[in-house]
């Protein structure tokens, strides 16, 4: 059968991107699968230049055609940040709240700090804080790359509700669901978000590649 490199090594996008493209008559593997370690630097200026190189890092390194997904979280009341640096939103070299490590570096620092850290910046700031998540797919293969994208749209508020998902979803809020993404079973966060409106836009490239 034939194979899909899910190319990341974040748990939570893992499970979210299984469920998503079970749609496709092909086998999925982790970089855990092929006893893969690979870690891509993420210093592009884009949401695609990242997703492309890890994606293009990953197809090299297995010779599987590959699926990267870079994603963030863009809030309005901080002119959108963090967006493309969510998973190394901290302060700077201080020590970590929660983990009690040395902050900065993306390890140290855990979601519950990165989470605490963004009300802190929105503290005193008019309510509503509007925000939305992007994600960009980048899909390698033969030495080309595809790309697809999704966005989600809500607020954040400033209690943490449910324990479903990962990062910022316990503080992102969906209005017309009354929910905030931490509360919504996989099933709906898999009908409405950004990496779920990325990974539809990306099936019709993934069944051309693998169907032909
Ligand atoms: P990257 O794509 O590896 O740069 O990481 C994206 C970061 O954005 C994650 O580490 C999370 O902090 C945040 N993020 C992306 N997608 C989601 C989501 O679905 N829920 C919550 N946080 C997310």
């Amino acid at each position: 059968m034939k194979k899909l490199l899910i190319a990341t090594n974040n748990k939570g996008k893992v499970k979210e991107l299984r469920d998503l493209l079970k749609v496709l008559n092909v086998q999925l593997v982790t970089p855990a699968d092929l006893n893969l370690n690979l870690e891509v630097e993420e210093d592009g200026e884009t949401y695609a230049e990242n997703a492309e190189k890890k994606a293009r890092a990953f197809a090299q390194a297995s010779g599987l055609v590959s699926l990267a997904d870079d994603s963030g979280l863009e809030v309005d009341a901080l002119d959108g940040a963090p967006g493309l640096h969510s998973a190394r939103y901290a302060p700077p070299l201080t020590l970590s709240p929660n983990s009690g490590n040395l902050g900065g570096a993306r390890g140290g620092w855990t979601d519950s700090d990165r989470r605490a850290y963004m009300l802190e910046n929105l503290r005193g700031k008019p309510r509503p804080w509007t925000a939305h998540f992007h994600a960009t797919i980048a899909v390698a293969f033969d030495g080309k790359v595809e790309f697809a994208e999704g966005d989600c749209y809500g607020e954040i508020i400033p209690e943490e509700r449910g324990n479903n998902g990962f990062g910022y979803d316990p503080i992102f809020f969906i209005p017309e669901l009354n929910q905030t993404m931490a509360e919504l079973d996989m099933e709906t966060k898999n009908r409405i978000s950004h990496r779920a409106n990325a990974a539809r836009n990306a099936l019709p490239v993934l069944k051309k590649i693998f169907e032909g």
